[in-house]
């Protein structure tokens, strides 16, 4: 079995520089979604009829999928005609799709296959009902067959009001001599200037071949995205798809509503969702974990039993029994191992914090390794950055130090097992001897009543 994928359009109505099959969809692009679809169904090749931003859409397509270019958009039955150029005749048949229905169900699609065989058909057309049918082809049928297909630019007020619509997925088995018949017998006669492949439906009929109706009780899959409206349709319809399957696999969602969940994410049993929480790329959740609320998580590995409240995670790994929140921001490359507790107003970088260490208030810790049972005190940066060389430099900490609150570690620097650092130093230099003090800041000083002798000489009374 072949496919072909009609994605050559200007996609006006999505009103982007870029071609709306290369708009982002949960992590990935529209394209690449349809395509991973395609691919579930084993097909020997898949043809891409290419025309508007040919050259960025061709760079996308990494899984051997052949182009042929539709040089003038004349409508979808003359890119049909471009597409079988790149193909040799299947007799199996052969699976024709628009390339802006990402939400098909591969099995959907399977299922439009084996009815259209299993009836001996020559054209299989899958159809759905639709709550607000605009926009899309009508069909005009009989029993589980279709006479016709009309747009809705070209339907008059009462075909309308039919609200089984063309859902753009078409089993053809014609054929190459019926096909060029068809084909030849396009006419670009209707309200669009266009070629309608929906035109080879009234054709067969004419021939007397068969053409018969696959309906998608799910109108959600059949979800055409023209404009930006109707992407925002496609992300809230895979994140409530993928909260479902979360629940029936024992995650608790507070407030599923008010969370973005992409279908990429791993939850289990037992994890609490809490509400406003938007989750993206390929993240995984282990059990009895408790999330949010108003958390931002992305491709990030997160263990089991930990909490996270109101913060951010980007590619990063937390182990299990963790704490993290609220308000702190886990950039790229954090790794924490278990039981570590990352408090409030803390960002972290691209560092590794071992087992029971702890940062929990007010740091910045960028490019650091710490030890186990380590703790930062509030207010303590690691100064990773030197602004003349414009180079990133490592802080090292070692097992059970105590470094005291508003320190500045100016990397590189390491401290060595057991160590402790004074309250408000800045660390300079390496500290190489275990479990010593490291004091930075000027001895205290007191000027006893020096308060009032200065208010008296000032003449000042209170
Ligand atoms: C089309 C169908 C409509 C169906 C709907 C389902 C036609 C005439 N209409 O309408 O019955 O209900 O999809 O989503 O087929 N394309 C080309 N070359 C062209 C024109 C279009 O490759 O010259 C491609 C587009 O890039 C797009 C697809 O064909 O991926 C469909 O075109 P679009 O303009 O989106 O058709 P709709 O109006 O949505
Ligand atoms: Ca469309």
């Amino acid at each position: 079995m072949k496919i072909i994928v009609l994605a050559a359009g200007k996609s006006t109505r999505f009103k982007s520089k870029k071609h709306k099959a290369l708009h982002e969809l949960h992590g990935k692009t529209i394209l690449e979604r349809i395509l991973d679809t395609l691919w579930e169904l084993k097909p020997t090749q898949i043809q891409m009829v290419l025309g508007h931003q040919l050259e960025q859409i061709s760079q996308e397509l990494k899984r051997g999928e052949t182009v042929t270019e539709q040089k003038e958009q004349l409508g979808a039955g003359h890119a049909l005609q471009i597409g079988l150029k790149g193909l040799t005749h299947d007799p199996d048949g052969f699976l024709v799709v628009y390339g802006d229905t990402p939400l098909f169900r591969s099995q959907t699609l399977a299922a439009l296959i084996q009815s259209t065989k299993q009836h001996g058909a020559s054209i299989g057309v899958l159809t759905a009902q639709a709550p607000n049918p605009f926009g899309y082809g009508r069909i005009i049928k009989e029993g589980e067959f279709v006479k016709s297909i009309i747009e809705e630019k070209d339907a008059n007020a009462e075909q309308r009001q039919i609200t089984e619509i063309n859902a753009g997925a078409y089993y053809l088995r014609l054929t190459p001599e019926e096909l060029d018949e068809g084909l030849a017998n396009l006419k670009p006669q209707n309200s669009q200037k266009e070629y309608y492949l929906t035109d080879l439906v009234e054709w067969a009929n004419q021939k007397g071949l068969k053409v018969v109706r696959h309906f998608c009780p799910d109108f959600d899959e059949v979800l055409g995205i023209n404009t930006r409206a109707e992407l925002a349709q496609a992300y809230q319809i895979l994140s409530e798809r993928r909260i479902k399957e979360l629940q029936s696999e024992g995650v608790t969602f507070i407030n599923p509503a008010s969370t973005t969940m992409s279908p990429q994410t791993t939850i289990a049993a037992d994890t609490v969702i809490y509400p406003n929480c938007y989750f993206a790329g390929q993240t995984s959740i282990g059990s009895d974990c408790q999330i949010g609320p108003n958390c931002y998580i992305e491709s990030s590995m997160i263990g089991a039993g930990t909490t996270i409240r109101q913060s951010q995670v980007v590619k990063s790994s937390i182990g299990q029994g963790c704490w993290v929140g609220p308000f702190a921001n886990l950039r790229p490359d954090t790794k924490l191992s278990d039981e570590v507790h990352i408090g409030d107003f803390v960002e972290i970088k691209n560092s590794k914090i071992a087992f029971r260490s702890k940062v929990p208030h007010l740091s910045y810790i960028g490019d650091a390794q710490i030890a186990e049972d380590v703790n930062i005190g509030a207010g303590t940066i690691t100064a990773n950055y030197n602004a003349i060389s414009g180079e990133k430099s490592l802080t090292q900490i070692g097992r059970e130090v105590k470094v005291g609150s508003n320190s500045v570690l100016v990397a590189p620097v390491q401290l060595a097992d057991g160590c402790f650092v004074a309250a408000g130093t800045v660390v300079t230099e390496d500290v190489l001897s275990e479990n010593s003090l490291v004091v930075g800041r000027f001895p205290q000083e007191v000027k006893q009543d020096w308060v009032t002798q200065k208010k008296k000489k000032l003449g000042k009374k209170k």
